[in-house]
């Protein structure tokens, strides 16, 4: 692991809150469909996710809601390019419509690879939300249906999201600054 340093917070607990309603409200169109599956890409979407289906509630739908374990990293900060399926989601898709809950939009690749895989499980529509987008990281030209914050290139860390599995406890959403050399 490379030295590093979390000091620069990008958007705090409170920030994140009012987004996450922000956003349930603005996908509220959706709660229209009779079969609404919510899917969350896992494992960085974890805290959004909870926090975003309980918004859902005030709502008063009741959407099906499943996991999907999708992975495009290694262990450092670079995508590997190929996305592997850990966990399919078990939920019957077929005549859904599905919302996929990402973490962040980078590459594109994830994201890309889940709308085609729930649309060939026989989906009726697949729409996205992701918590944080990085438009200059894109290699797929994919952009989300629902966007909570757009940020530039630098790694980001909590509020789910990992740097080789440390930092998702984290409550607010801050940068990775990169020193000096290997540490392990
Ligand atoms: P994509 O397939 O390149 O769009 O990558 C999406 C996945 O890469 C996300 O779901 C994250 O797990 C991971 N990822 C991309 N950028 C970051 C970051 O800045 N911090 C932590 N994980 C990231
Ligand atoms: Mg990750």
């Amino acid at each position: 692991m490379q030295e590093h340093h979390i000091e620069n917070v990008l958007f705090d607990a409170e920030q994140i809150g009012r987004r996450v309603s922000e956003l349930v409200d603005d996908m509220a169109h959706q709660y229209q469909s009779q079969n609404l599956v919510m899917i969350a890409i896992l494992r960085g979407s974890f805290m959004f996710f909870a926090d975003l289906v309980r918004e859902v509630n005030r709502h008063g739908v009741h959407p099906r809601i499943d996991f999907t374990t999708l992975s495009s990293y290694g262990s450092g900060t670079e995508s590997s390019g190929k996305v592997t399926i850990g966990r399919d989601a078990t939920v019957d898709v077929a005549g859904a419509d599905v919302i996929l809950i990402d973490d962040i939009l980078d590459t594109g690749r994830t994201l890309s690879f889940a709308s085609t895989h729930f649309l060939s499980r026989g989906a009726h529509s697949v729409h996205s939300c992701v918590l944080l987008d990085k438009p200059s990281r894109r290699v797929v030209p994919i952009t989300a249906d629902y966007v909570g914050f757009e940020v530039d290139d630098v790694f980001v860390v909590g509020y789910g999201l990992d740097f080789d599995s440390y930092y998702r406890e984290l409550p607010y959403i801050a940068e990775v600054t990169f020193t000096g050399e290997a540490i392990t």
